[in-house]
């Protein structure tokens, strides 16, 4: 990725200092979302290593995967399929639990959005300490998916969630870093 688009990606994302608690710099992507130019160049990135590739669905993660997870999935021809938070999701569902920094949260799907041997691509906004898209990859895996990469705008290199992701296997493609 040239250097242009990188700077022009990271200028565009906005951060908040002691949001949603002190001490967290909060990176804020409704300002790159509402950037014409910076969103089309964010998705057309996103989904980059995989021109004319075969992708069945695109899983999006609650709640900015589903922005960015919709519009990677309209460029690679794929489905979409929501990861949702435990409760939202009206048909049979597959659950997993996971830690957070306090206590335990829980994220699921439809049991048929995805067949055995489909191949996905998992997409959120930002991958910080790693346990939502770990425990959407395992999610994934558990009814048979084959996880071609999981795709994130974002990612907070400090908090080693990227790492831990490449450590399972996965593929892992991000845009930015920030501290
Ligand atoms: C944020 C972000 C990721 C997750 C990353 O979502 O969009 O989904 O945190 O953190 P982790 O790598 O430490 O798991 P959040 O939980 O704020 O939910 P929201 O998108 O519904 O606001
Ligand atoms: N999710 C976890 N950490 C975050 C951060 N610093 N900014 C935005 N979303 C986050």
């Amino acid at each position: 990725m040239s250097q242009s688009t990188t700077g022009d990606i990271r200028s565009a994302i906005r951060s908040i200092p002691d949001y949603p608690r002190p001490g967290v710099v909060f990176r804020d992507i409704t300002t790159l979302l509402g950037n014409a130019r910076a969103f089309r160049r964010t998705v057309d990135e996103m989904v980059q290593p995989w021109p004319g590739a075969k992708i069945d669905k695109v899983a999006g993660i609650e709640a900015r995967g589903f922005i960015l997870g919709g519009a990677v999935a309209h460029q690679l021809g794929a489905g979409f399929v929501p990861i949702r938070k435990k409760g939202k999701l009206p048909h049979d569902t597959v659950s997993i639990a996971y830690s957070l920094e306090y206590g335990l949260d829980e994220i699921e799907m439809h049991r048929d959005a995805i067949a055995a041997g489909e191949r996905v691509i998992l997409v959120d906004d930002l991958i910080a300490t790693g346990g939502t898209a770990t425990a959407a990859v395992d999610l994934l895996h558990r009814i048979g998916a084959e996880v071609v990469a999981a795709v994130f705008v974002i990612d907070l290199p400090d908090l080693g969630g990227a790492e831990k992701l490449r450590r399972k296997g996965v593929t892992v493609r991000t845009l930015v870093q920030f501290e």
